[in-house]
């Protein structure tokens, strides 16, 4: 059987033609989740930024619809996010609730870069949008970095609360009715990674697993500036929010991923109380070189969804990431894989299309378990567990397209806690492979662009054997 090399990702939305970036807007309505994204449709690089569109009732299909805003004498449409106006507290909704879209207008004139909040409803389920007539509702007289406003309905003090990106702090906002803000505090002042601008928050709670109790968790991009190591990132904090300021409980910064490409990762708003899920998306790409990749006619996917929950580990709050049950759907079959493997390997032969892989084994001592994606003789992505100084390395310097980017060729490694069993989830598409280690404990994204398909995994540990079980979906 002769496998086609599909041009485009199965499982990963990416627009049909040119240029995406961060996630925006992303909200369920009536039965739908919608995706809206930083937009350029007249290019294959960053340009005039508009909201593309998308919806899913599975969260893994995705149907492009038409551009949902459009640059206007205010600027560009810059990132931001999407509500249920439930109760009509803005006055723009007569008969049913609708969506409001909460947005940066982002203007570039000679003498300055001015960036302002604004907002626009819509009355058809996101299809068509107006702008609202007194925009911009929130801006600033200096600061040019103040933008991607994210907003929530703040039960405990019936009010909305907006997190907004300005410089390299979050500040906290409150409102009435999305028109009128009223300025509550600034978090981020000697706290977290400051290594580049603040850009993206989110703000939710979640509750403890096995526990009654209830964190805050605030996330941050980090955008890719001078001297960053790995280009763009993403930090988060576990704290408390009292409705007018976020506490974090720790100084450092957590990171939400530890490969190069999970940035601008928000969660979806108005998932209804019997789901309760809290689901993210992020922009699979980093800023270091989203305008270099090599794919033709369009450049970028969301990464899949993930599932954020809270766990405690010897202490430390983390958010732990899964898949969506949702994405079970997509595969035909799965096998059981139930082997010993010794350094003379095991070849998992794999079918045309993404593969899910969930492996589990215990941890010896020493050696090391090394599971090649092969596309070809000379084209592999390795991802590599070394069970001494316990840690997991992804390395794609041979996967493909990679001299695009001097960063895109070195190794992302992860260093895991005391684990004794491992536990290990990989996603792999066209274009990116998605790993989740410990049930989602560590989080490691990264693209790649092989020239020809997945022909087998394989695989093999350095020395003795271990016993491994485990499955694979296709
Ligand atoms: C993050 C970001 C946002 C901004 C948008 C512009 O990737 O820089 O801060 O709103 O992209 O496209």
């Amino acid at each position: 059987v002769t496998k086609v090399n599909p041009s485009r990702p199965y499982l990963h939305y990416a627009p049909e033609k040119n240029w995406m970036n961060d996630p925006n807007g992303l909200v369920f309505f009536n039965n739908e989740y919608h995706l809206f994204y930083q937009y350029h449709p007249n290019g294959t690089t960053w340009g005039p930024m508009h909201w593309g569109h998308a919806v899913s009732r599975n969260l893994i299909d995705w149907e492009e619809l038409p551009i949902a805003l459009y640059p206007d004498q205010h600027g560009m449409i810059f990132s931001g996010s999407a509500v249920v106006d439930w109760h009509n507290t803005t006055g723009f909704f007569d008969d049913e609730p609708g969506l409001v879209a909460i947005f940066t207008h982002h203007k570039d004139t000679d003498s300055k870069v001015v960036q302002s909040q604004s907002l626009a409803y819509s009355l058809d389920d996101g299809r068509t949008w107006i702008k609202y007539k007194g925009n911009p509702v929130l801006s600033h007289p200096t600061n040019p970095d103040f933008r991607d406003p994210k907003v929530f309905w703040h039960h405990e003090t019936d009010k909305w609360i907006m997190v907004l990106a300005t410089d390299q702090t979050i500040s906290i906002y409150s409102s009435q009715n999305l028109i009128n803000w009223v300025f509550e505090s600034e978090f981020g002042t000697n706290i977290g990674s400051h290594e580049g601008v603040w850009e993206c928050p989110d703000l939710f709670a979640l509750k403890v697993e096995g526990t009654k109790e209830v964190k805050w968790v605030m996330i941050v991009s980090i955008g890719d500036g001078e001297g960053l190591t790995y280009g763009s990132r993403t930090q988060y904090f576990t704290g408390s929010f009292n409705g007018k300021e976020f506490i974090s409980e720790h100084s450092e910064a957590k990171w939400l991923d530890y490969g190069r490409d999970q940035y601008a990762g928000v969660t979806f708003s108005d998932i209804p109380q019997e789901d309760s899920r809290r689901m993210l998306i992020g922009w699979m790409s980093n800023w270091r070189y989203a305008n270099q990749v090599p794919t033709e006619g369009w450049r970028s996917q969301m990464t899949l969804p993930r599932e954020l929950t809270l766990k405690e580990f010897e202490g430390n709050t983390k958010l732990v990431q899964h898949f969506p049950k949702e994405l079970d759907n997509w595969f035909n079959h799965t096998s059981e894989i139930e082997r010993t493997v010794d350094s003379s390997g095991l070849n998992i032969e794999v079918e045309q299309g993404p593969v899910y892989l969930s492996l589990n084994t215990q941890r010896p001592k020493s050696g090391e378990l090394q599971i090649a994606l092969n596309y070809s003789e000379q084209t592999y992505t390795l991802i590599q567990l070394n069970f001494n100084e316990k840690k997991l390395s992804l390395k794609r310097s041979k996967s493909g397209r990679v001299n695009f980017s001097e960063l895109f060729s070195k190794d992302q490694e992860l260093f895991f806690s005391d684990i004794a069993d491992l536990q290990l989830t990989v996603v792999i598409d066209t274009f990116s492979v998605e790993l989740l280690l410990n049930e989602g404990e560590y989080a490691l994204t990264s693209l790649q662009f092989p020239n020809d398909s997945l022909k087998n995994i394989n695989l093999k540990v350095s020395t003795g054997e271990v016993s491994i079980r485990g499955m694979i979906k296709q």
